[in-house]
């Protein structure tokens, strides 16, 4: 069921939580699919919502700094790395750090280490108030599909299997949040977003990191099948124009330059006016399933140079494309 996010949806909410249920919320990155994170039966009904593999872990959503004690065991270098990261906390920045036991294996999928967010986001915020328990939450889609930065896109895929969908808007940020390992000698960014790697590097020094394009692929987050529409999708300059199959989409980066000539293209969008690269991560996810609902033969998308969000949105896009560049 999906209800506009208000004072008593979200209590609504809180309450299935605490009685182990399932609860579709947004954040300022994706919406996530949540349950109490230290109920193992609740846990379980996330992953078969999903069909995601056991093995893989799940993010625990917090309300504040404070609450991390809880869920994790840190060394006094951990702490030091957690008040450098304080400007991203609340915000779009998940740490990795060494698990502690009160959290059941099925949270962590059986790692010793333990994910953490805290969301910067209203409805998220309230709810993890009113629940007042640490919230399990992966993006809300079947495992490998697009995440869902729309509640209409968790309705459509999900909806039949979860107590409640609160529908809180459009995310604002619009790909899956920042992800910092800090279990090493080096912290390591093992997957890329909002808060970018130049803005780790600025608060943490030395940060560590593989992109998608150069990972083994035995690498852990490696795996090519996430984040994919049914639909092919590949970089527009990677494909011969005068090979295309017929029904092919265009997701442009920038309308300028496009205002005449859109032939070959069955369905064309241009995610920001002049390339604005928080825009294009914002509206992205959409565009991909708009297309993907559209039957067509094949999606052509954009390149950016990666660095600061342009590194997060090559990454989805690698992976959508499904064929890493080696
Ligand atoms: O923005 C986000 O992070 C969203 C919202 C809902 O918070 N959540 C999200 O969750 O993207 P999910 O499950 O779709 O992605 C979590 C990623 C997975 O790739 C998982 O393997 C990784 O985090 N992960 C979770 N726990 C981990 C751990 N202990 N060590 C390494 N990676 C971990
Ligand atoms: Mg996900």
């Amino acid at each position: 069921m999906l209800r506009p996010a208000s004072r008593d949806s979200i209590h609504e909410a809180a309450q299935i939580l605490r009685r182990g249920g399932l609860v579709a919320f947004p954040t300022e990155t994706v919406y996530g699919l949540g349950a109490d994170a230290l109920q193992p039966a609740a846990v379980r009904r996330i992953f078969e919502a999903k069909g995601r593999p056991s093995t893989n872990p799940l993010i625990v959503h917090l309300a504040t700094l404070r609450d991390v004690p809880r869920v994790a065991l840190l060394t006094p270098q951990q702490e030091q790395w957690l008040i450098q990261l304080q400007p991203f906390m609340p915000g779009p920045l998940t740490v990795v750090l060494p698990k502690h036991p009160s959290v059941p294996d099925e949270t962590s999928a059986g790692q010793r280490t333990i994910a953490l967010r805290i969301p910067d986001h209203l409805v998220a915020q309230s709810l993890l108030e009113m629940a007042q328990i640490p919230i399990a939450a992966p993006s809300a889609n079947p495992s490998t599909y697009v995440s869902p930065t729309r509640a209409e896109h968790v309705e459509a895929t999900l909806g039949d299997k979860i107590d409640l969908v609160l529908d809180g808007g459009p995310c604002t940020v619009g790909i899956e949040s920042t992800i910092v390992l800090l279990t090493e000698q080096v912290p390591r960014l093992l997957r890329p977003g909002a808060v970018t790697l130049e803005q780790l590097q600025h608060v943490l020094g030395e940060v560590r990191y593989t992109a998608l394009n150069e990972a083994a692929p035995t690498t852990p987050g490696s795996s090519v099948l996430h984040y994919s529409p049914r639909t092919p999708v590949a970089f527009r300059d990677d494909v011969d124009d005068d090979w295309l199959p017929e029904r092919v989409g265009l997701i442009a980066f920038q309308a300028r330059g496009y205002e005449h000539d859109l032939f070959p293209y069955t369905a064309f969008v241009a995610l920001s006016e002049h390339g604005d690269l928080e825009q294009v991560a914002r509206r992205l996810f959409d565009a991909l399933r708009s297309m993907d609902a559209m039957g067509l033969d094949m999606i052509l998308v954009d390149r950016c140079e990666e660095q600061g969000m342009g590194l997060a949105i090559m990454d989805r896009l690698r992976r959508a494309v499904g064929r890493p560049k080696r």
